[in-house]
C-alpha cells in the first residue's frame, strides 16, 4: 500500500521534466537589478489589436456573469474564415489546452506517440503524462524529417497520435505542400496527426500545405492555430482546432466547462476583424526577422532561415554560457539545453529598438570571450 500522497503519482509523471517557460522581464530585474528586455517567448512586441483591447473594456463589464461556455460566437466566425462547419471548430484555452486533450484522448499506457526531436516541448511531455510510449524522430538540418516520421509510425502498430508544428518551434523550419501531403498519403487513416500552425502567419514559403483543404481528403487531421502570435492575444489564452467533429466532441467532454473568459472572447472576435494589424505583424517581423538574421551572421553567428517570429542560433558547446552573459546585460533569450539542444538558443524577434540592443549585447560580449581562449563557439 502506498504510505503517501507522492507514493500514488505515477513514475512517468514524478519523472516528467517541468516546462521552463522564458524568464519574465520583472524577475529579471528585480534579481540583477537591471533594466532588461525579453525576447524569450516568441509573443508580439507591437502588442494586441487596439480593436481587441476596445472589446475587452466593453466585455469586462460583464464580468459577473458567466461566459458563453460553447463559444458560440467565436466558433462561427471562425467556421465562416476557414470555410468549415461550427462542429469542426474547437476552441481552447490557448492551443496548449488542445496538445493536452489530444493525449488525453488518444494515449495511454501501451499506445505510442510520435513527435520530433528539437520540436515544442510540450508535445513530449503530453505524450509522457498519458503514460504512452514517446518516440522522437531525430531532425534533418533542424528541420522535421517527415518520411522518417511516416516510417516511425507505421513501425508501430500503437501508434495514435503525432505531433508536428509547421513552422517548428524552436528551429522556425517549415515543410512544404508536397512533403506533407505524401506523409498524410503514408500514414494510417486512425492516426491523428495534430499539426500545430501557431507561426503560420510569418510563414513565406510559397507553398506551404493549405491544412483546411487537407482536412477535407484526410479527416485524420487536427490542425491547430492560435491567437498568441500574430493577433497579440498571448495573455488571454485563446487558441483552436480545425478538425474532424468526433475528435472535438470528446474535447468538449474532457476540458473545463468556461475554458474560456468572456474577455477572452471578445478580444478574439474583435481581433479577426482587425486585418491591418495582423499585416503589420506580419510585415515588421518579416523586416526585423531579416535584419536581425543578416545582424546575427555578421557577428559569426549561425541563425537558421526562420519562417516564423524567432530565430534558432546553432550556438556551439558555450550556447548556456553565452546566455548567462546576455542576461547579465539585460537581454532575456532563450536557452535550449532543457529541450535537448544545449547547443542552441532561440531569440523572439522584438521591435527595431530591441534588435538593436540584442546585436549591440551580443556583439560586446563575443568580443569579450575572443580574449578568453578556453571558449569555443561553432
Ligand atoms: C508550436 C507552438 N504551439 C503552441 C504554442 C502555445 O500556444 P498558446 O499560447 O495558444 O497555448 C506555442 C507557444 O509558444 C508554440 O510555440
Amino acid at each position: 500500500m502506498a504510505n503517501t500522497i507522492e507514493d500514488l503519482i505515477p513514475e512517468y509523471i514524478r519523472g516528467l521534466p517541468a516546462y521552463i517557460p522564458g524568464r519574465p522581464i520583472e524577475e529579471v530585474e528585480r534579481e540583477l537589478k537591471i533594466y532588461a528586455i525579453k525576447l524569450a517567448s516568441n509573443e508580439n512586441p507591437i502588442g494586441p489589436s487596439p480593436k481587441a483591447v476596445e472589446a475587452v473594456k466593453h466585455a469586462v463589464a460583464d464580468a459577473n456573469r458567466y461566459p458563453d461556455g460553447g463559444t458560440h460566437l467565436l466558433r462561427a466566425k471562425l467556421a465562416r474564415q476557414h470555410g468549415v462547419t461550427m462542429d469542426q471548430i474547437f476552441v481552447g484555452l490557448g492551443s496548449s489546452e488542445i496538445i493536452d486533450l489530444t493525449a488525453r484522448i488518444l494515449l495511454s499506457r501501451g499506445k505510442t506517440g510520435v513527435t520530433s526531436h528539437g520540436s515544442y516541448a510540450p508535445f513530449s511531455l503530453a505524450i509522457r503524462a498519458s503514460g504512452a510510449d514517446l518516440v522522437r524522430v531525430p531532425q534533418q538540418d533542424f528541420a522535421f524529417d517527415l518520411r522518417a516520421i511516416a516510417d516511425a509510425v507505421l513501425a508501430n502498430r500503437e501508434t495514435r497520435l503525432v505531433y508536428l508544428a509547421n513552422p517548428n518551434n524552436p528551429t522556425g523550419t517549415a515543410f512544404g505542400a508536397a512533403e506533407f501531403q505524401e506523409f498524410l498519403r503514408r500514414v494510417p487513416a486512425d492516426v491523428l496527426v495534430v499539426l500545430d500552425e501557431a507561426y503560420i502567419h510569418y510563414a513565406d514559403r510559397p507553398d506551404m500545405p493549405d491544412s483546411v483543404e487537407l482536412f477535407r481528403e484526410h479527416k485524420n487531421l487536427l490542425t491547430l492555430r492560435t491567437f498568441s502570435k500574430a493577433y497579440g492575444l498571448a495573455g488571454l489564452r485563446v487558441g483552436y482546432g480545425i478538425g474532424d467533429t468526433p475528435i472535438l466532441e470528446a474535447m468538449n467532454k474532457l476540458r473545463t466547462p468556461f475554458n474560456l473568459t468572456g474577455v477572452s472572447q471578445a478580444a478574439a472576435i474583435a481581433a479577426l476583424d482587425d486585418d491591418e494589424h495582423v499585416n503589420r505583424s506580419i510585415r515588421e517581423n518579416a523586416a526585423e526577422r531579416t535584419r536581425l538574421t543578416r545582424g546575427l551572421t555578421e557577428l559569426g553567428l549561425r541563425p537558421v532561415r526562420s519562417h516564423a517570429n524567432f530565430i534558432f542560433i546553432d550556438i556551439g558547446p558555450d550556447a548556456q554560457e553565452l546566455y548567462n552573459e546576455l542576461l547579465h546585460e539585460g537581454v532575456i533569450v532563450r536557452p535550449l539545453g532543457w529541450m535537448g539542444m544545449p547547443e542552441a538558443m532561440r531569440v523572439s524577434v522584438g521591435i527595431a529598438e530591441e534588435n538593436d540592443k540584442l546585436l549591440a549585447v551580443m556583439s560586446r560580449v563575443l568580443a569579450k570571450r575572443e580574449g578568453k581562449s578556453e571558449l569555443t563557439t561553432r
